[in-house]
């Protein structure tokens, strides 16, 4: 249910006092959707205001009253010349809503904007908290609203820690805020709420010494500001394992070719073990054994074998975990035709076209220690 029973242990009226005061005192009141009961001047701020600032509104909102004084002018006219006056304001479904919107309003109630919050939520483009407002503006309609920025008040005022964005604390804030709101001076209470999240408790710089609520904010009282509202989870970013073979012999290292398109295109690297790198029980790589001596039979015969400790590349969407096998080859096999393959000498590493993550472990393993390197392998 969308309007639910107000919670009266979260009723506390010496909020919605203190941000009415405020309000009254140092509030935005001269705004030019302000000072009307025109539920279409204040239906049309409110749809340009639903993603936009008030000051690239400002322009907009007195040309289109200009070209569209009333809904009866706007619902008459064609959607390209709404349009045109919209173009530059961005999110162009609100004004294809805007158009639909006053001819429901035209053809389903005369041109007379509802005054009940209920039914103005059932037209295109107001959603629960535009109808709240162009309600409580309009006809001092007792409707709680609840934007990004009365999210942010929140979340400082009463210390709410999970993400606003989730359902729960979503339902949660609604709640509250519908038992906050006061007997009287809906009108100053919702502008207020709209201008301190706007003036004072601003994302990054809150002005707490002038808050009418910094007595009562649970953020400020535990220097939490920075930390509320809580920002949307990151979702874990995925990984990789990789098995690649390091395989050395008379002083140089194997190198692979990598297909034009995909990661690391057209580069040498580090020849892949084929197959998906499974996880042990204590998430460490459990490398096939015999995917590896394939992998290694072609290049040669095998003299010794050495799992190193992986190494970890970021990328933007995943981080790589690369899990070098050194081996150490008693004897080297023909390379196949196909030029795919090169064997490089350890010291030409630095200067090779290699991804810079598989250069630097190379040069890690092997580059520091060239000579020593070419002497051993
Ligand atoms: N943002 C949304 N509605 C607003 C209003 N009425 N005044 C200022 N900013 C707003």
């Amino acid at each position: 249910m969308q309007y639910q029973e107000i919670d009266t242990t979260l009723h506390d009226p010496s909020f919605a006092d203190a941000l009415i005061a405020w309000q009254k005192q140092h509030g935005r009141h001269t705004l030019p959707w302000q000072n009307t009961r025109d539920a279409y001047r204040i239906w049309l701020s409110e749809i340009m205001l639903q993603q936009t600032q008030v000051a690239a509104v400002l322009g907009y909102y007195a040309r289109f009253l200009e070209r569209f004084p009333t809904v009866h002018d706007l619902a008459s006219a064609p959607v390209e010349d709404v349009m045109a006056q919209w173009s530059g304001l961005g999110y162009y479904t609100r004004a294809r809503n805007l158009h639909k919107c006053a001819q429901r309003v035209v053809a389903e109630y005369g041109g007379v904007f509802p005054s009940d919050p209920a039914l103005l939520a059932e037209l295109p483009g107001i959603g629960r908290s535009t109808a709240a407002a162009i309600a409580a503006f309009s006809a001092g309609a007792r409707a709680a609203i609840m934007d990004g920025n009365v999210k942010r008040v929140f979340a400082r005022v009463f210390g709410i820690d999970t993400y606003p964005g989730e359902r729960r604390t979503e339902e949660a804030m609604w709640r509250r805020a519908e038992a906050l709101l006061p007997a009287e001076g809906i009108e100053a209470y919702t502008q207020g709420l709209m201008d301190m999240g706007a003036t004072l408790c601003t994302r990054s710089s809150p002005d707490c010494a002038r808050c009418p609520m910094q007595p009562r904010c649970v953020a400020h009282a535990t220097d939490r500001t920075k930390e509320l509202p809580v920002r949307k989870p990151k979702k874990a970013t995925p990984e990789k394992h990789a098995a690649m073979l390091l395989l050395v012999h008379d002083g140089q290292v194997l190198l692979e070719q990598r297909p034009a398109s995909g990661i690391w295109g057209g580069l040498l690297s580090l020849p892949e073990v084929a197959g998906h790198v499974a996880l042990d029980d204590d998430e460490q790589p459990d490398i096939d054994e015999d995917a590896v001596a394939r992998a290694v039979q072609p290049f040669g015969v095998p003299e010794s074998r050495e799992r190193l400790l992986p190494v970890t590349h970021g990328f933007t969407h995943y981080k790589l975990h690369i899990v070098p096998l050194l081996v150490t080859l008693a004897q080297r096999a023909p390379l196949a035709g196909d030029g795919r393959y090169v064997w490089l000498d350890i010291g030409e590493i630095g200067q090779a076209a290699l991804p810079a993550p598989i250069k630097k472990l190379l040069l890690e393993l092997l580059g520091n220690r060239a000579d020593a390197q070419a002497r051993m392998f």
